[in-house]
């Protein structure tokens, strides 16, 4: 059996966790969950974004599925601050075009690796006389242990080469070292080619060339950018999942955020939610149940018959993954 624990959050958080936990919930798994509670609206009433008892469950199951957040103005982001509680390095964004889903390409897929716990996100920050001035944190440590992930996920996923993507010709000193330490342990995969590119000509190349990308590594800014563009390239938000990892915890949410724009009109795509699902069951080695979900999800958006907005239709959320829970019982 296998505990989960569940945070839907704000905004459409809860509408896209409620139609993942309908999906979830068909399959043939013993899921025992421990449903908690973050955001904006939980601060609203107790004046706490991210309780203890949050922290402590996501700590003690076997994995976390979180919606999305809305941001609280002058307090610390309660997804950020889990992550780092749960010292979830890696986040996993996969960027993969899907027939059926209207991007600016339909053969794109490669994977980007962010560091997620230091860089620009430190949030090191000082008011100066001048201005203001922001630390950017780079480790031998953290370095370390994303490159070797990089390559150890590039393995698993039979692919071919990994990318250090960085700014070393400025950052000479931080980037310069993620960039050495990349190539250090890129010595330890004979067998996956290495390379790596400026940030800046990376986010050409998304536009003109993505498909020379299989495995992207980068620091935390950088890659948060790049998977939004990502996202831009094969179809949007609606569809992006990802998973945060480390050695003891695995923390999976959408790439998208609560969209107060939409919230409320039960519009919004569930299918980055059922992804994310999916690379959860893969983290806690059910297989088997997440290709079954993948595999549903991918011939519903190829048929196109039930649609949401963002994918140019006027399907409601549970529509949507009704159609997603039709498709899994003929699988
Ligand atoms: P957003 O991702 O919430 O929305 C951006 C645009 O994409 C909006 O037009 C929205 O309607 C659309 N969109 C996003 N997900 C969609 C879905 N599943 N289906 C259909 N359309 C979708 O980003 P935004 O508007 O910049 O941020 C809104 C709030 O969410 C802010 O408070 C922000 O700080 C927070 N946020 C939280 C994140 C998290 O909890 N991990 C991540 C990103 C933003
Ligand atoms: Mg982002």
């Amino acid at each position: 059996m296998k505990k989960i624990t569940t945070i839907p959050g704000d905004g459409i958080g809860k509408e896209v966790m409620e139609a993942g936990l309908y999906i979830l919930n068909k399959l043939d798994l013993n899921i025992d969950y421990s449903p908690q509670e973050a955001g904006k609206e939980l601060y609203e009433k107790t004046n706490d974004n991210l309780p203890p008892e949050t922290i402590k469950s996501a700590k003690n199951t076997d994995a976390t599925l979180f919606g999305a957040v809305t941001s609280i103005p002058g307090e610390k982001s309660a997804i950020i601050e889990l992550r780092k509680a749960l010292n979830v390095y890696a986040n996993l964004r996969p960027v993969k075009s899907y027939p059926g889903v209207k991007g600016i390409y339909d053969d794109v897929d490669f994977l980007i690796v962010r560091e997620n716990t230091e860089g620009l996100y430190s949030q090191i920050e000082e008011t100066t006389k001048e201005g203001a001035i922001a630390k950017r944190v780079i480790t031998k440590k953290a370095s370390q242990r994303i490159c070797d992930l990089a390559f150890q996920q590039a393995i698993k996923e039979d692919r071919k080469s990994v990318t250090c993507v960085n700014k070393a010709n400025i950052l000479k000193k931080t980037d310069g070292l993620f960039k050495e330490t990349f190539y250090k342990v890129a010595k330890n995969y004979p067998e996956i080619k290495a390379n790596d590119f400026y940030v800046d000509a990376t986010a050409m190349y998304l536009i003109t060339d993505p498909q020379r990308f299989d495995v992207i590594v980068t620091t935390n800014l950088f890659g948060d950018i790049l998977s939004d563009e990502g996202a831009g390239l094969v179809g949007g938000l609606g569809i992006a999942p990802s998973g945060n990892i480390g050695s003891e915890n695995g923390l999976f949410e959408p790439v998208h955020g609560s969209a107060p724009d939409i919230a409320g009109q039960n519009i919004s795509n569930p299918v980055s939610m059922i992804l994310t699902i999916s690379m959860m069951l893969e983290y806690l080695n059910q297989d088997y149940y997440a290709d079954k979900i993948k595999q549903a999800t991918v011939t519903v958006l190829k048929e196109g018959k039930v649609k949401t907005p963002d994918l140019g239709g006027s399907n409601k959320t549970m529509e949507l993954a009704e159609e997603i829970n039709k498709k899994l019982q003929e699988i």
